[in-house]
Protein backbone atom coordinates (compact mmCIF):
# COMPACT_ATOMS: atom_id res chain seq x y z
CA UNK A 1 0.00 0.00 0.00
CA UNK A 2 3.20 2.34 0.72
CA UNK A 3 3.74 2.46 -2.93
CA UNK A 4 4.09 5.97 -3.51
CA UNK A 5 8.31 5.26 -2.37
CA UNK A 6 11.37 4.77 -2.58
CA UNK A 7 12.70 3.00 0.32
CA UNK A 8 16.25 4.37 0.08
CA UNK A 9 16.51 7.54 -0.02
CA UNK A 10 13.88 10.25 2.48
CA UNK A 11 11.99 11.92 -0.67
CA UNK A 12 8.25 10.64 -1.51
CA UNK A 13 8.23 9.51 -5.26
CA UNK A 14 4.96 9.69 -6.98
CA UNK A 15 4.01 6.42 -8.71
CA UNK A 16 2.91 6.18 -12.39
CA UNK A 17 3.42 10.13 -12.86
CA UNK A 18 4.24 10.22 -16.41
CA UNK A 19 1.03 8.63 -17.18
CA UNK A 20 -0.88 10.78 -14.97
CA UNK A 21 0.26 14.17 -16.63
CA UNK A 22 -0.57 12.16 -20.20
CA UNK A 23 -4.14 12.88 -19.02
CA UNK A 24 -4.75 15.51 -17.20
CA UNK A 25 -2.23 17.80 -19.55
CA UNK A 26 -1.00 20.98 -17.55
CA UNK A 27 0.68 22.21 -20.20
CA UNK A 28 -2.27 23.71 -21.51
CA UNK A 29 -3.31 25.83 -18.08
CA UNK A 30 -6.05 25.34 -16.18
CA UNK A 31 -7.42 24.74 -12.87
CA UNK A 32 -6.94 21.24 -10.88
CA UNK A 33 -7.65 20.22 -7.51
CA UNK A 34 -5.01 17.33 -5.76
CA UNK A 35 -6.96 15.74 -3.45
CA UNK A 36 -3.74 13.81 -1.85
CA UNK A 37 -1.28 16.72 -1.72
CA UNK A 38 0.95 14.81 0.61
CA UNK A 39 4.48 16.40 0.12
CA UNK A 40 3.18 18.30 -2.80
CA UNK A 41 4.99 16.08 -5.65
CA UNK A 42 2.22 16.19 -7.97
CA UNK A 43 0.99 19.93 -7.08
CA UNK A 44 4.10 21.19 -7.51
CA UNK A 45 4.65 19.35 -11.25
CA UNK A 46 1.40 20.68 -12.16
CA UNK A 47 2.22 24.14 -10.94
CA UNK A 48 5.54 24.41 -12.87
CA UNK A 49 3.40 25.25 -16.14
CA UNK A 50 2.20 28.59 -16.40
CA UNK A 51 -1.41 29.33 -16.40
CA UNK A 52 -2.00 26.46 -13.59
CA UNK A 53 -4.22 26.82 -10.29
CA UNK A 54 -4.25 24.03 -8.14
CA UNK A 55 -6.74 23.79 -5.07
CA UNK A 56 -5.26 21.08 -2.85
CA UNK A 57 -6.53 18.74 0.10
CA UNK A 58 -4.98 16.58 2.67
CA UNK A 59 -5.96 15.50 5.92
CA UNK A 60 -2.82 15.51 7.71
CA UNK A 61 -2.21 18.27 9.17
CA UNK A 62 2.15 17.32 8.68
CA UNK A 63 1.00 18.30 5.01
CA UNK A 64 0.56 22.05 5.83
CA UNK A 65 4.27 22.59 5.89
CA UNK A 66 5.15 21.81 2.80
CA UNK A 67 1.96 23.65 1.47
CA UNK A 68 2.85 26.84 3.13
CA UNK A 69 6.59 26.78 1.14
CA UNK A 70 4.33 26.07 -2.45
CA UNK A 71 1.91 29.06 -1.17
CA UNK A 72 4.94 31.42 -1.20
CA UNK A 73 6.41 30.72 -3.95
CA UNK A 74 2.66 30.60 -6.05
CA UNK A 75 0.39 32.84 -4.09
CA UNK A 76 -1.81 33.59 -6.71
CA UNK A 77 -2.40 30.14 -7.88
CA UNK A 78 -2.62 27.92 -5.14
CA UNK A 79 -4.58 26.67 -2.02
CA UNK A 80 -4.09 24.38 0.43
CA UNK A 81 -6.55 23.19 2.74
CA UNK A 82 -6.70 20.84 5.43
CA UNK A 83 -9.69 18.66 5.09
CA UNK A 84 -10.63 14.88 3.77
CA UNK A 85 -11.58 14.37 0.45
CA UNK A 86 -15.20 13.05 0.97
CA UNK A 87 -15.66 17.11 2.08
CA UNK A 88 -15.01 17.84 -1.05
CA UNK A 89 -18.90 17.98 -2.37
CA UNK A 90 -19.44 20.75 -0.61
CA UNK A 91 -17.16 23.18 -1.98
CA UNK A 92 -18.94 25.85 -3.73
CA UNK A 93 -16.79 25.69 -7.20
CA UNK A 94 -19.59 26.00 -9.27
CA UNK A 95 -18.52 28.77 -11.09
CA UNK A 96 -14.96 27.18 -11.35
CA UNK A 97 -14.08 25.43 -14.70
CA UNK A 98 -11.78 22.11 -13.17
CA UNK A 99 -9.50 20.88 -15.40
CA UNK A 100 -9.03 17.78 -13.65
CA UNK A 101 -9.11 15.92 -10.20
CA UNK A 102 -6.61 13.70 -9.03
CA UNK A 103 -6.61 10.94 -6.31
CA UNK A 104 -2.54 9.35 -5.58
CA UNK A 105 -4.39 7.41 -2.78
CA UNK A 106 -2.20 5.11 -0.22
CA UNK A 107 0.66 7.26 2.42
CA UNK A 108 3.26 8.82 1.75
CA UNK A 109 6.67 8.02 2.66
CA UNK A 110 6.97 10.42 5.15
CA UNK A 111 3.58 9.07 7.19
CA UNK A 112 4.62 5.50 7.22
CA UNK A 113 8.26 6.94 8.71
CA UNK A 114 6.73 8.85 11.57
CA UNK A 115 6.51 6.77 14.67
CA UNK A 116 4.31 8.41 15.90
CA UNK A 117 1.53 7.51 13.37
CA UNK A 118 2.56 3.87 13.83
CA UNK A 119 1.20 2.58 10.40
CA UNK A 120 3.98 0.33 10.32
CA UNK A 121 4.70 -3.29 11.81
CA UNK A 122 8.37 -2.04 12.64
CA UNK A 123 7.17 0.58 14.91
CA UNK A 124 6.86 0.92 18.87
CA UNK A 125 4.63 2.06 21.22
CA UNK A 126 0.74 2.71 21.05
CA UNK A 127 -1.43 1.49 17.74
CA UNK A 128 -2.36 4.07 16.29
CA UNK A 129 -2.38 4.75 12.05
CA UNK A 130 -4.70 7.79 12.50
CA UNK A 131 -3.66 10.03 9.17
CA UNK A 132 -5.50 12.71 10.18
CA UNK A 133 -8.61 14.30 10.97
CA UNK A 134 -10.12 10.54 12.69
CA UNK A 135 -12.16 9.92 15.37
CA UNK A 136 -10.78 6.97 16.90
CA UNK A 137 -6.94 5.08 16.96
CA UNK A 138 -6.10 1.46 15.78
CA UNK A 139 -5.63 1.00 19.63
CA UNK A 140 -9.55 1.24 20.27
CA UNK A 141 -9.90 -1.00 17.29
CA UNK A 142 -7.90 -3.56 18.95
CA UNK A 143 -8.61 -3.28 22.19
CA UNK A 144 -12.50 -2.57 22.28
CA UNK A 145 -14.28 -3.99 19.25
CA UNK A 146 -16.42 -7.60 19.76
CA UNK A 147 -14.06 -10.74 18.19
CA UNK A 148 -16.77 -10.79 15.30
CA UNK A 149 -16.20 -7.63 14.04
CA UNK A 150 -12.53 -7.46 14.20
CA UNK A 151 -12.94 -10.67 12.48
CA UNK A 152 -14.50 -9.41 9.64
CA UNK A 153 -12.26 -6.36 9.70
CA UNK A 154 -9.41 -8.35 9.29
CA UNK A 155 -11.24 -11.06 6.66
CA UNK A 156 -12.64 -8.14 4.69
CA UNK A 157 -9.80 -5.28 4.63
CA UNK A 158 -7.12 -7.56 4.88
CA UNK A 159 -8.17 -10.63 2.75
CA UNK A 160 -6.39 -12.31 6.00
CA UNK A 161 -7.38 -16.18 5.73
CA UNK A 162 -6.14 -16.40 9.42
CA UNK A 163 -8.97 -13.90 10.53
CA UNK A 164 -10.64 -15.82 13.13
CA UNK A 165 -7.70 -16.96 14.79
CA UNK A 166 -6.07 -13.72 15.03
CA UNK A 167 -9.09 -12.15 16.26
CA UNK A 168 -9.28 -14.90 18.88
CA UNK A 169 -5.74 -14.44 19.91
CA UNK A 170 -6.24 -11.22 20.23
CA UNK A 171 -9.45 -10.86 22.85
CA UNK A 172 -7.39 -13.91 24.75
CA UNK A 173 -4.18 -11.46 25.04
CA UNK A 174 -6.46 -7.92 26.06
CA UNK A 175 -7.60 -9.42 28.98
CA UNK A 176 -4.71 -9.20 30.70
CA UNK A 177 -2.64 -5.68 29.18
CA UNK A 178 -3.68 -3.54 26.38
CA UNK A 179 -2.36 -4.37 22.83
CA UNK A 180 0.37 -2.68 21.35
CA UNK A 181 1.83 -2.60 18.22
CA UNK A 182 4.64 -5.11 19.50
CA UNK A 183 2.40 -6.91 20.98
CA UNK A 184 0.12 -7.18 17.69
CA UNK A 185 2.87 -8.16 15.47
CA UNK A 186 3.98 -10.86 17.68
CA UNK A 187 0.80 -12.33 18.16
CA UNK A 188 0.18 -12.84 14.65
CA UNK A 189 3.51 -14.09 14.00
CA UNK A 190 3.00 -16.80 16.56
CA UNK A 191 -0.83 -17.52 15.52
CA UNK A 192 -0.56 -17.83 11.85
CA UNK A 193 -0.70 -21.39 10.93
CA UNK A 194 0.03 -20.27 7.12
CA UNK A 195 3.54 -18.58 6.34
CA UNK A 196 4.05 -16.57 3.40
CA UNK A 197 8.07 -15.79 2.99
CA UNK A 198 7.71 -12.96 0.50
CA UNK A 199 5.60 -10.62 2.76
CA UNK A 200 5.68 -9.99 6.57
CA UNK A 201 2.95 -12.45 8.45
CA UNK A 202 0.88 -8.99 10.00
CA UNK A 203 0.94 -6.88 6.39
CA UNK A 204 -2.69 -7.80 5.78
CA UNK A 205 -3.50 -6.78 9.08
CA UNK A 206 -2.14 -3.63 9.48
CA UNK A 207 -3.47 -3.07 6.30
CA UNK A 208 -6.95 -3.80 7.21
CA UNK A 209 -6.74 -1.41 10.55
CA UNK A 210 -5.24 1.65 8.48
CA UNK A 211 -8.50 0.63 5.71
CA UNK A 212 -10.64 1.06 8.60
CA UNK A 213 -9.41 3.52 11.23
CA UNK A 214 -9.14 5.95 8.46
CA UNK A 215 -12.81 5.02 6.68
CA UNK A 216 -11.25 4.30 4.14
CA UNK A 217 -14.19 2.62 2.26
CA UNK A 218 -16.53 6.27 2.61
CA UNK A 219 -13.85 8.30 2.09
CA UNK A 220 -12.97 7.00 -1.35
CA UNK A 221 -16.68 6.81 -2.20
CA UNK A 222 -17.59 9.99 -1.29
CA UNK A 223 -14.61 11.87 -2.60
CA UNK A 224 -15.77 10.08 -6.10
CA UNK A 225 -18.94 11.42 -6.31
CA UNK A 226 -17.57 14.87 -5.29
CA UNK A 227 -15.23 15.25 -7.63
CA UNK A 228 -17.96 13.98 -10.78
CA UNK A 229 -20.32 17.06 -9.08
CA UNK A 230 -17.28 20.09 -9.52
CA UNK A 231 -16.32 18.53 -12.97
CA UNK A 232 -17.70 19.99 -15.60
CA UNK A 233 -17.88 18.70 -19.49
CA UNK A 234 -14.22 17.72 -20.47
CA UNK A 235 -12.98 17.42 -16.99
CA UNK A 236 -11.03 14.46 -16.22
CA UNK A 237 -11.04 12.57 -12.94
CA UNK A 238 -8.05 10.07 -12.57
CA UNK A 239 -7.30 8.11 -9.55
CA UNK A 240 -4.09 5.96 -8.14
CA UNK A 241 -4.98 3.11 -6.17
CA UNK A 242 -2.64 1.01 -4.25
CA UNK A 243 -4.91 -2.09 -3.21
CA UNK A 244 -7.54 -4.56 -4.55
CA UNK A 245 -10.55 -2.91 -2.23
CA UNK A 246 -9.98 0.51 -3.68
CA UNK A 247 -9.61 -0.56 -7.15
CA UNK A 248 -12.85 -2.38 -7.49
CA UNK A 249 -14.88 0.46 -5.92
CA UNK A 250 -12.60 3.18 -8.80
CA UNK A 251 -13.72 0.58 -11.25
CA UNK A 252 -17.07 0.14 -10.91
CA UNK A 253 -18.09 3.91 -10.43
CA UNK A 254 -16.30 4.64 -13.51
CA UNK A 255 -17.82 1.96 -14.96
CA UNK A 256 -21.22 2.29 -14.22
CA UNK A 257 -21.33 6.17 -14.84
CA UNK A 258 -19.80 5.44 -18.08
CA UNK A 259 -22.22 2.75 -19.38
CA UNK A 260 -26.04 2.78 -21.10
CA UNK A 261 -28.08 0.59 -19.09
CA UNK A 262 -30.89 -0.96 -19.79
CA UNK A 263 -33.95 0.79 -17.72
CA UNK A 264 -36.71 -1.27 -16.93
CA UNK A 265 -39.78 0.78 -18.52
CA UNK A 266 -42.01 0.60 -15.00
CA UNK A 267 -38.93 2.50 -13.93
CA UNK A 268 -39.23 6.61 -12.95
CA UNK A 269 -37.52 8.36 -15.82
CA UNK A 270 -34.48 10.00 -14.31
CA UNK A 271 -33.97 13.23 -14.92
CA UNK A 272 -29.97 12.31 -16.28
CA UNK A 273 -27.79 11.68 -19.04
CA UNK A 274 -27.50 7.99 -19.99
CA UNK A 275 -23.93 8.08 -19.13
CA UNK A 276 -21.55 11.04 -17.58
CA UNK A 277 -18.59 9.81 -18.65
CA UNK A 278 -16.28 8.48 -21.49
CA UNK A 279 -13.47 5.80 -20.66
CA UNK A 280 -10.74 6.37 -23.57
CA UNK A 281 -9.02 3.20 -21.89
CA UNK A 282 -10.98 -0.05 -19.98
CA UNK A 283 -8.03 -1.35 -18.38
CA UNK A 284 -6.08 0.39 -16.09
CA UNK A 285 -2.71 1.76 -16.60
CA UNK A 286 0.28 0.17 -14.22
CA UNK A 287 4.01 0.84 -13.39
CA UNK A 288 6.63 -0.28 -16.07
CA UNK A 289 8.49 -2.78 -15.47
CA UNK A 290 11.44 -0.02 -15.21
CA UNK A 291 9.65 2.03 -12.28
CA UNK A 292 8.48 -1.17 -10.26
CA UNK A 293 12.56 -1.90 -10.66
CA UNK A 294 13.18 1.50 -9.07
CA UNK A 295 10.41 1.57 -6.77
CA UNK A 296 9.06 -1.87 -6.24
CA UNK A 297 6.18 -0.75 -3.75
CA UNK A 298 4.99 0.83 -6.72
CA UNK A 299 3.70 -2.69 -8.24
CA UNK A 300 0.46 -2.66 -6.81
CA UNK A 301 -0.59 0.99 -8.18
CA UNK A 302 -3.40 1.11 -10.84
CA UNK A 303 -4.34 3.97 -12.90
CA UNK A 304 -7.98 4.71 -13.82
CA UNK A 305 -9.31 7.68 -15.16
CA UNK A 306 -12.96 9.17 -17.24
CA UNK A 307 -13.71 12.18 -19.24
CA UNK A 308 -16.69 13.78 -18.20
CA UNK A 309 -19.01 14.26 -21.08
CA UNK A 310 -21.89 16.69 -19.71
CA UNK A 311 -22.11 19.80 -17.24
CA UNK A 312 -24.59 17.63 -14.99
CA UNK A 313 -23.83 18.56 -11.29
CA UNK A 314 -26.39 16.06 -9.77
CA UNK A 315 -26.63 12.32 -10.71
CA UNK A 316 -27.92 8.84 -9.26
CA UNK A 317 -25.83 6.40 -8.28
CA UNK A 318 -25.82 2.48 -6.94
CA UNK A 319 -22.52 2.88 -5.58
CA UNK A 320 -23.37 2.56 -1.88
CA UNK A 321 -25.92 0.03 -2.62
CA UNK A 322 -23.51 -1.64 -4.44
CA UNK A 323 -20.53 -1.53 -1.70
CA UNK A 324 -22.47 -1.43 1.49
CA UNK A 325 -20.81 -5.29 2.78
CA UNK A 326 -17.92 -2.77 3.23
CA UNK A 327 -19.77 0.41 4.42
CA UNK A 328 -21.50 -2.18 7.12
CA UNK A 329 -18.27 -3.14 8.45
CA UNK A 330 -17.39 0.44 8.47
CA UNK A 331 -19.73 1.17 10.76
CA UNK A 332 -18.49 -0.53 13.30
CA UNK A 333 -16.37 2.46 14.32
CA UNK A 334 -18.86 4.28 15.06
CA UNK A 335 -19.43 3.15 18.32
CA UNK A 336 -15.70 3.97 19.50
C1 LIG B 1 0.37 8.77 -1.50
S1 LIG B 1 0.20 10.24 -0.65
C2 LIG B 1 0.08 11.44 -1.91
C3 LIG B 1 1.40 11.88 -2.40
C4 LIG B 1 1.37 13.09 -3.30
N1 LIG B 1 0.72 12.79 -4.56
C5 LIG B 1 2.75 13.62 -3.57
O1 LIG B 1 3.15 13.66 -4.73
O2 LIG B 1 3.43 14.02 -2.62
C6 LIG B 1 -1.46 10.19 -0.11
C7 LIG B 1 -1.88 11.39 0.71
O3 LIG B 1 -3.30 11.39 0.72
C8 LIG B 1 -3.73 11.82 1.97
N2 LIG B 1 -5.09 11.29 2.16
C9 LIG B 1 -5.46 10.00 2.26
N3 LIG B 1 -6.79 9.89 2.43
C10 LIG B 1 -7.27 11.16 2.43
C11 LIG B 1 -8.57 11.72 2.56
N4 LIG B 1 -9.63 10.93 2.74
N5 LIG B 1 -8.71 13.05 2.49
C12 LIG B 1 -7.62 13.86 2.31
N6 LIG B 1 -6.35 13.39 2.21
C13 LIG B 1 -6.19 12.06 2.25
C14 LIG B 1 -2.73 11.25 2.94
O4 LIG B 1 -2.71 11.98 4.15
C15 LIG B 1 -1.43 11.37 2.14
O5 LIG B 1 -0.75 12.54 2.47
Amino acid sequence: MEATMVSDTTKHYPVLLKELFSIITPQHGGTFIDCTFGQGGCTKKILSNDQTKVIALDRDIESKKEADKILKNFPERFLFKNKKFSSLKNFKLKDENIKAVIFDLGYSYTQIKDPNKGLSFNSFGELNMKMGLNSFSAKDVVNKLDILELEKIFKIFGEEKEAKRIALSINHLRKTKEVNTQDLVKLIEKTKRIKNYKTHSATKVFQALRIFVNNEISELINGLIGATKVLKKDGVLAVITFHSLEDKIVKYFLKHLSEKKSVSRYEPKIDQPETLFVMKEKKPKKPSLKEIKENPPSRSAKLRYAIKKHDFYDFKTDIFEKFRYLLEIESYGNKL
